[in-house]
């Protein structure tokens, strides 16, 4: 579509002007063409830029609240003429606050209002529009049709910059990651027009899209394959008596060896979850208790232990086990939970025995005497059985999905109170911890995951550890659609060239 600007003054001359300048033209831009904005010092301005990282707030330079496809174009065509970067934001859960752009200045479009799940009888696809939060899709997708595809465990967060950049959930190792079951999508780009990419159209996006997505353009509508939700699942824990040094390493080493050498069963999802106070596995078994209990017999032998809190329910049973909450039902800007923190991942291949000895020595004398509200997440990522190492490393720019040297998938966090502030001398329990394994790591046997953005790490640094062997394509077809860079942040993948 073509936009007539109110608007005297040039994009050349617009792009080197002041902030202020840049904020009064895309205001002026988007007036004229009839994009709703969120009012500056409005209660729905306050709720859409406060960030769920209080300890990344950004301010942005307008925030436009889209209800069409159109309003999408326009106000992305808006960021173009007048020199502003421009993101989109989904459930706006991003750890780097990259929904708000990750800096001061940017326009943000608030996708949020715009959550319709429609779940067709004949295809069993879904149509989704980029603001549904994850809990609503999952309920959506069951109430319409006993449906369901993987997902990540919060309800809130949105499944447009979830599904996106991978999502790994209780369903992964059965079903694979939420990226897996992208159909299609319509995306608007840098230009303004709006395109479908499938396994048949616009194959080059598609495949970029579905792993690195923020970086290409506006998702607005997705189509999301589907499976049959299981009759029942299982709820279940096991205590780990991980309680020195040596009982980490070894235990670690036990379970690994276990799941490198297929023990762990194809409708099992589990992943280890440590803090002060804890050590245990966590886990979703797609079927019944009987069924269950007859699967995790090798595994309590492995961990030498026994299954607590056993929880038999339906599928929406489940995944309100692992929300922690009821309230599973989420959609618009009502959803209010933030937290303040640093957080860093991981993917690795099986850790040597020397790694799992210098990761566990930190973790009993780093970790266990520091008294923040740390917590780490083993995930079951791989092995033999895993349905996310068995798609095809090609088949989309996710880059991890080989069997040998992607087996655990991270997450390191650490936060406090809302109402404190994060320690400026922190940072570095963390990177300390990661440092732990990846010294002993060849860059072939670890990288990071997008969705548990760190954003201290430089540009450099992030596009390897984020997108490895996808790199340089991604890159290339960054070139193509976005030369300008108009979907900056500060970890977006560069063109080629620059
Ligand atoms: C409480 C919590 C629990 C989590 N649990 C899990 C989990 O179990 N598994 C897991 O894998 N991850 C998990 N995550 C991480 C989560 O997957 C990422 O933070 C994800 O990117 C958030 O998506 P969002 O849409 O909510 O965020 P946003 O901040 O809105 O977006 C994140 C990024 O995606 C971009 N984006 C958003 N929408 C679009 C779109 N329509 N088109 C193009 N780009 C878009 C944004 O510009 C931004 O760069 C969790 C996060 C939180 C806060
Ligand atoms: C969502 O679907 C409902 C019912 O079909 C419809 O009335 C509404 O306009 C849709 N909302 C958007 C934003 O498309
Ligand atoms: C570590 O814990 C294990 C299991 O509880 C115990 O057998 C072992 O003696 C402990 N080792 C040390 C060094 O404390
Ligand atoms: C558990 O599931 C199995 C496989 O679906 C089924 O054969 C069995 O009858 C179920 N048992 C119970 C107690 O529901
Ligand atoms: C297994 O656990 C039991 C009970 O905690 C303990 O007595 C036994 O030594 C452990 N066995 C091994 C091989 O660690
Ligand atoms: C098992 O699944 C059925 C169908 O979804 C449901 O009616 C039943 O309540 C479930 N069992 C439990 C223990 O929740
Ligand atoms: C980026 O960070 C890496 C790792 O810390 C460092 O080696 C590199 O020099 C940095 N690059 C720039 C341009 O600062
Ligand atoms: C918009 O950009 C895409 C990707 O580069 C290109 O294929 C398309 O032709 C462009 N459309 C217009 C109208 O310029």
């Amino acid at each position: 579509m073509r936009l007539t600007l109110a608007l005297s003054i040039t994009a050349a001359v617009l792009a080197t002007a002041s902030p202020h300048a840049k904020k009064a033209a895309i205001d002026a831009c988007l007036e004229a063409a009839k994009v709703p904005v969120d009012a500056p010092g409005s209660a729905d301005w306050e709720t859409d830029s406060n960030p769920f990282n209080l300890r990344l707030p950004y301010t942005p330079a307008a925030i436009a609240v889209p209800t069409t496809l159109e309003h999408i174009q326009a106000a992305v065509s808006c960021a173009a003429k007048v020199g502003v970067k421009v993101n989109p934001k989904s459930g706006g859960h991003s750890y780097a606050s990259f929904g708000l752009g990750g800096e001061d200045g940017h326009l943000i479009v608030q996708l949020d209002r715009l959550y319709n799940v429609t779940l067709d009888s004949k295809t069993k696809i879904a149509t989704v529009q980029p603001g549904a939060r994850l809990g609503h899709v999952a309920t959506a997708l069951y109430d319409q049709g006993k449906r369901a595809f993987s997902h990540g465990t919060c309800p809130g967060v949105g499944v447009g910059g979830h599904s996106i950049h991978g999502g790994f959930g209780f369903s992964s190792h059965t079903h694979g990651l939420a990226v897996d079951w992208i159909a299609g999508a319509t995306v608007v780009l840098a230009n303004g027009s709006a395109v479908h990419v499938s396994e048949t159209e616009n194959r080059d996006l598609f495949w970029a899209l579905r792993g690195a997505g923020s970086n290409f353009g506006i998702v607005t509508a997705f189509e999301f394959n589907t499976f049959p939700a299981p009759e029942n699942v299982t709820a279940f824990e096991v205590n780990l008596p991980w309680n020195n040094a040596s009982a980490i390493a070894k235990g670690w080493g036990n379970l690994q060896h276990w799941l490198q050498t297929g023990g762990m069963p194809e409708k099992l999802n589990m992943r280890v979850f440590a803090n002060r106070g804890q050590n245990v596995l966590h886990g979703l078994y797609h079927g019944n208790t009987t069924e269950m209990k007859a699967e995790v017999q090798t595994l309590l032998k492995t961990v030498n232990s026994t299954l607590s809190n056993v929880r038999e329910s339906d599928w929406m049973g489940g995944i309100a086990h692992y929300a922690y909450s009821n309230e599973i039902d989420i959609t618009g800007p009502g959803y209010d939970t933030v937290e303040n923190f640093y957080s860093k991942s991981l993917v690795t291949s099986a850790l040597p025995t020397e790694v799992l000895e210098s990761v566990a020595q930190y973790w009993e004398d780093e970790a266990r005497s520091n008294t923040r509200d740390w917590f780490i997440i083993i995930d079951m990522y791989g092995g033999p059985n895993s349905a996310v190492t068995k798609v095809p490393a090609a088949a989309t720019s996710y880059p991890y999905r080989d069997p040998k040297d992607h087996l655990f998938l991270y997450e390191l966090y650490d936060r406090v109170p809302n109402t404190g502030s994060y320690p400026a001398n922190g940072f570095s329990f963390l990177d300390g911890w990661v440092k732990s394994f990846t010294d002993g790591l060849d860059e072939s046997q670890w990288g990071m995951y997008v969705n548990y953005a760190d954003p201290r790490m430089n540009r450099t640094e992030a596009q390897n550890v984020y997108y490895r062997k996808s790199l340089p394509r991604l890159r290339e077809i960054k070139k193509q659609v976005d030369p300008t860079e108009l979907f900056y942040y500060p970890q977006a993948v560069q063109p080629a060239g620059l």
